[in-house]
């Protein structure tokens, strides 16, 4: 539950400049201890579920069995499975290690806004999801760079106490760094929230573990987290877009090619010209490394991405752009090309779900004109998209354990703002053009 401060808050927040006077800083927390405990071989593990094209749900799971079946039965009452689907299943080595089974199997078409209970591979336990709803409003959960730490189990929690649709991760999951049976302590951990309501992810730094010459990047990301990529035109796993009631939401890569002559450009292009803002009046972007950040942390790393592709988003009159890889928080004005401007996009970064390394302090002095908000704490963000025109964007600091929400503002979409004018939609052709 939420306390009841928040307000108290924003007006110290409005009167002091700073939120944070008395506020003592955590210190980062352990990683978890995760005990290796046996299960049957075909006993599904590492259950996650994702938003898979028009109406369907991918249910991805583990089993340390490689004879395990990729089915899955579902229905709408508990214990009654009417329907089965049947999937596929892949496996990676890395040095010496290798994956269990990993099943992704698409449901559907299912019911909007409905409970679904389903059972992964015919065994184990019963899972149970919920579709997001096929008009709005509707509520996302937010947060990037989370490792497994004892703050990450916080803002988890936190996130189960919101009652949110979607999860949104703009990158940085499990921390593995390399150390593979991390990446399934990461599954088992995030399990009980991404078992339920769809967890949609992009890739940030840590999923590359690229060895030269032996490793290109991304195996066991791509492996472990598919996204609907073939769904939505794109031909890899690290870009592709979705859409959730009356938005168009697009999950970049900052970790691969992304000038005018790269594919994921090309693709970012054809995308964008598809966009019906009559259908989805809301235009969201999420990518890893910042393009706009005033902390000292990862300064400029997103520069060469923000160069090639921040005309398209300005034409395309993205709405809001959620980055991670900065570990705190920062919410700026409507900008575009360093400059405030009421038609361009809100960028926030929320890389702060609570890894080992820590938070990022550091701010630049004063900070830019186009940031209004910046704090360095872990914590979540929930954007309820209330109608075409208004949504509502708070954020969540994990004070001693508790949720409290540090910033808050109602963001008006540039659909309802008269800015997608003659003269954007002839940007938009020119740039837009095949
Ligand atoms: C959209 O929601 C906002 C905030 O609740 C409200 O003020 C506004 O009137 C709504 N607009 C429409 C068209 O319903």
């Amino acid at each position: 539950m939420e306390r009841k401060i928040p307000t108290l808050v924003l007006f110290l927040w409005i009167f002091s400049g700073t939120v944070a006077a008395d506020y003592v800083r955590p210190q980062p927390r352990k990683t978890l201890d995760f005990p290796s405990e046996r299960k049957a071989s075909s006993y599904p593990q590492q259950v996650h579920i994702s938003l898979a094209g028009d109406r369907h749900m991918r249910i991805s799971w583990v089993t340390d069995g490689k004879s395990s079946p990729s089915y899955v039965e579902y229905g709408t009452s508990p214990g009654r499975y009417d329907t089965i689907a049947q999937g596929e299943s892949t496996s990676y080595s890395y040095i010496l290690y290798s994956s269990g089974k990993i099943h992704h199997t698409v449901i559907g078409p299912l019911e909007s806004n409905t409970a679904y209970f389903y059972r992964c591979g015919g065994e184990g336990p019963e899972f149970q999801l919920k579709t997001p709803p096929a008009e709005l409003p509707v509520t996302f959960a937010v947060a990037g760079d989370l490792g497994q730490t004892g703050w990450t189990k916080s803002t988890l929690d936190h996130i189960d106490q919101c009652k949110y649709d979607v999860h949104l991760l703009p990158g940085d999951l499990s921390y593995a760094d390399y150390i593979q049976h991390r990446w399934d302590t990461f599954g088992e951990l995030v399990q009980p929230l991404a078992s339920a309501r769809p967890w949609m992810v992009t890739e940030g730094n840590h999923e590359q573990e690229r060895i030269p010459l032996i490793k290109d990047g991304f195996q066991s990301y791509n492996a472990r987290w598919k996204m609907p990529f073939e769904e939505s035109g794109s031909s890899s796993n690290l870009y592709y877009s979705f859409e959730v009631a009356g938005i168009h939401i697009i999950m970049l890569g900052s970790y691969t090619g992304y000038d005018e002559y790269s594919e994921q450009y090309n693709w970012l292009k054809a995308d964008l010209s598809k966009v019906d803002r009559g259908k989805t009046p809301w235009l969201i972007v999420l990518f890893h490394a910042p393009w706009y950040n005033s902390n000292y942390a990862h300064q400029g790393e997103g520069d060469g991405m923000m160069e090639a592709m921040e005309p398209l988003l300005y034409a395309a009159g993205v709405d809001l752009v959620f980055a991670g890889h900065v570990h705190a928080y920062e919410r700026s004005k409507r900008v575009y090309s360093g400059k405030p401007d009421p038609c361009g996009v809100v960028h926030i970064t929320i890389g702060d779900g609570g890894n080992r390394e820590g938070l990022a302090h550091r701010y630049k002095d004063p900070p830019p004109e186009w940031s209004v908000f910046r704090e360095a704490s872990f914590g979540h963000g929930e954007l309820k998209v209330v109608n075409s025109s208004h949504a509502f964007w708070s954020w969540h600091r994990n004070d001693d354990d508790e949720p409290l929400r540090s910033d808050q503002l109602w963001i008006t979409s540039l659909t309802s703002s008269g800015c997608l004018t003659e003269k954007r939609h002839s940007l938009r052709k020119i740039l837009m053009a095949p």
